[in-house]
């Protein structure tokens, strides 16, 4: 199957990439970056098994503020590190400087930091079970961080499906790729602070969400009492914990999605006609899921990337040349 996903992108995905990323950037330049990032990744995996999840989101938040431009790794207290959505929650710096200098010793001052976050998620994907892509590179690395863009673009667990959608919908990406990239959340955790909202008089209802699975319910409230400790985690796919597979959206279809933006792909009333047919149909074919993951994210990697002179490639994806 993963053989099939790598031949149906290569024959039929090029188109969507508008000529301006490439699969062979670096061919003369740092052929091996793949490699090396490989490498590094299956480190800090072989440490820890979620710091794939960790670098896999580090993409997807780069790549909604200001395009896919590295920006998220820059240090400030006016970065993107310190907006709402990212602060003491976005995680996998360490490794990127890892990634960063690896790369710098055989191929100094040619990789941007924006390429190395993309190269990292195919790769976290890959080591956590799920499907392959190949990574269009040549993105260039900005010199401004949008701490602004950041609180504003990314979305939020708490917000309605039409808002995620419209959200989605600003970078070009359609419902497709809504519920296809939502299925990250098949690895990785969330703190109680993300959810507990849906646990406990949810939207002045008096009572907990009702979409929430009624076995779920005590399993979540006992892990997240209310005044508890907020950044207790709870997995967001327990089964399956740190596989990429489809049972997230099993998930979903059983009430016991872990964010209320993961449950209203299938609950909402208005998912009827956008997103819930999509989640049936992951639900019951890994190969449609994986397909239009690798597919999706390539989309997502395409986000107004920085090419030919713009922007630069940093020395320190920290900061700024
Ligand atoms: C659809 C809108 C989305 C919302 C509202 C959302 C929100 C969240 C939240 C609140 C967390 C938990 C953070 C914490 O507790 O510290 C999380 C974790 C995560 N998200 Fe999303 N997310 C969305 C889409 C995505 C997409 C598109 C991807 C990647 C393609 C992604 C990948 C992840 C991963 C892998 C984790 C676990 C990270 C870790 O364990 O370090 N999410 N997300
Ligand atoms: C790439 O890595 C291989 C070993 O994995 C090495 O033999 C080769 O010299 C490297 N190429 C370059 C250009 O660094
Ligand atoms: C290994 O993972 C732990 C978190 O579980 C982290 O604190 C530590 O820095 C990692 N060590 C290495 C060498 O990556
Ligand atoms: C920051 O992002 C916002 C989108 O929320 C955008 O309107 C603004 O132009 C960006 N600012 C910079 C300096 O890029
Ligand atoms: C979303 O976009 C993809 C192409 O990128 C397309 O194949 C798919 O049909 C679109 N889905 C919807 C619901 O428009
Ligand atoms: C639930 O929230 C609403 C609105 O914030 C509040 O008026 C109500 O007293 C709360 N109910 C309970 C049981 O805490
Ligand atoms: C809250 O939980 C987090 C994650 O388990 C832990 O690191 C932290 O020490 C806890 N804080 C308190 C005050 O117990
Ligand atoms: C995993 O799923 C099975 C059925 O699909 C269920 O019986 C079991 O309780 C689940 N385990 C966890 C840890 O959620």
């Amino acid at each position: 199957m993963k053989m099939f996903v790598l031949a149906f992108l290569i024959l039929s995905l090029s188109a969507l990439v508008k000529a301006q990323l490439s699969t062979t950037f670096y061919l003369s330049t740092c052929p091996n970056v793949s490699k090396i990032v490989r490498r590094e990744v299956l480190k800090a995996f072989q440490n820890e098994t979620r710091i794939a999840a960790s670098l896999l989101r580090l993409h997807f938040h780069d790549c909604f503020v200001n395009g896919c431009d590295g920006s998220i790794l820059l240090d400030g207290s006016s970065g993107e590190k310190f907006a709402f959505p990212n602060i003491n929650s976005v995680r996998g710096f360490e490794v990127v400087d890892a990634i960063k200098n690896a790369l710098e010793s055989v191929c100094s001052g040619v990789v941007s930091c924006a390429d190395i976050l993309a190269i990292a998620a195919r790769h976290s994907v890959e080591f956590s079970g799920g499907p392959l892509w190949r990574v269009f590179l040549g993105r260039r690395d900005g010199t401004v961080a949008n701490q602004t863009g950041a609180n504003n673009n990314l979305p939020s667990p708490f917000e309605t499906l039409d808002q995620i959608i419209a959200k989605f919908d600003v970078q070009g990406l359609n419902v497709t790729d809504v519920v296809s990239l939502s299925g990250a959340h098949t690895i990785g955790f969330a703190q109680c602070s993300t959810f507990s909202p849906r646990l406990y008089n949810f939207s002045g209802s008096g009572a907990p969400d009702p979409t929430i699975a009624s076995d779920l319910l005590p399993v979540l409230q006992n892990l997240c009492p209310q005044g508890g400790n907020a950044s207790v985690l709870s997995p967001l796919d327990p089964n399956t914990t740190s596989n990429f597979d489809n049972q997230y959206y099993n998930n979903l279809r059983n009430g016991k999605g872990i964010l209320g933006s993961d449950q209203v792909l299938f609950s909402a009333a208005s998912a009827a006609t956008t997103t819930k047919p999509i989640v049936e149909t992951y639900s019951t074919s890994t190969t449609a899921f994986f397909k239009n993951f690798a597919v999706s994210m390539i989309k997502m990697g395409n986000i107004s990337p920085l090419t030919g002179s713009a922007g630069q490639i940093r020395a320190n994806c920290r900061v700024v040349n």
